[in-house]
């Protein structure tokens, strides 16, 4: 099956929790671009992954997926998992999370148990915080430290549908908790406004502001400061063509929204004149 990359729209980190996560909203779309992931029944545990910069074994968060499965139903069968990644990591696009997530959706079909959403939801909380939106490959909105998401309804998802994102990825990955380690670092100052979060996500799904005066990322400042040439190109990108960029998650991935009739080919072009042919550069759309 496909497991979608996803954007966010916003991440507004509003606070830290005494379990040392952070507490978040954050509206997220799953994307076009996706990794294939494919689960079959064998005679013993294996994976194979096209990338092969990434780990096979236990670390490979499919596996905590696989062993979360299996501690919440007991079902026991040995399987072969294999991993066709177009998703890079380090990115901020969720790649490791939704392959995880759509491992057990597959264990879920494959194994007869069946479980609802409901069920699924705290299992795929268990191996990431990213990983229970995975399971519903629809836009929305993703609360608490990320396990609780709300997809959209279908008139809301429809307005998101389609939009065309312009991906671009420096060779370097950012860390996910050094990120977060170092917005702590600054707060109070750092933390977004919960009300203000909110309230802005209500006037966008009103209609009153348009998606590019909606785009924040409370983690944007502090990669982009230890990062500079995020934000140089962020704002080359913006100032030469007019369109809204944002950082996804905690990086290194940023993205641009470029208008149904834009050609993008000057962008890209400016995207590897800047950080040369090691820069990823990726057009694909909301689903
Ligand atoms: O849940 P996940 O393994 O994706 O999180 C990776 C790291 O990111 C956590 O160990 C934590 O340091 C940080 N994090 C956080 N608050 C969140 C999500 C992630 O502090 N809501």
């Amino acid at each position: 099956m496909l497991a979608p990359a996803k954007v966010n729209l916003t991440l507004a980190v509003t606070g830290r929790r005494p379990d040392g996560f952070h507490e978040l909203v954050s509206l997220v779309a799953p994307l076009a671009l996706a990794d294939t992931v494919r689960v079959i029944p064998a005679d013993t545990d294996s994976l194979t992954c096209s990338d092969p910069t990434l780990p096979t074994g236990p670390e490979n968060l499919v596996w905590k997926a696989v062993q979360a499965f299996r501690l919440n139903t007991g079902w026991s069968q040995p399987v072969h998992l294999e991993l066709v990644k177009n998703i890079p990591h380090g990115a901020g696009l969720g790649g490791g999370s939704s392959d995880a997530a759509s491992v057990l959706l597959l264990l879920n079909r494959l194994s007869g148990k069946e479980l609802g959403l409901e069920k699924l939801s705290p299992i795929a909380a268990s191996v990431g915080s990213d990983c229970p939106l995975f399971l519903h490959q629809k836009p929305g909105v993703m609360r608490g430290r990320g396990e609780r998401f709300n997809p959209f309804d279908d008139a809301a998802a429809r307005r998101l549908g389609g939009t065309r994102v312009l991906l671009f990825k420096p060779s370097f990955p950012v860390s996910t908790p050094w990120a977060y380690q170092a917005l702590a670092a600054r707060a109070p100052a750092s933390y977004a406004d919960p009300q203000g979060a909110g309230d802005r996500l209500a006037q966008w799904l009103g209609g009153a502001i348009s998606l590019g005066v909606l785009l924040q990322n409370s983690l944007q400042p502090i990669v982009f400061q230890k990062y500079p040439a995020l934000d140089l190109l962020c704002r080359e990108l913006s100032e030469s063509f007019g369109w809204p960029t944002l950082m996804s998650g905690s990086g290194s991935c940023c993205f641009a929204l470029p208008p149904a009739d834009a050609d993008t080919g000057p962008a890209m072009e400016l995207v590897r004149e800047r950080w040369g042919d090691t820069a990823w550069v990726c057009e694909t759309s909301l689903l």
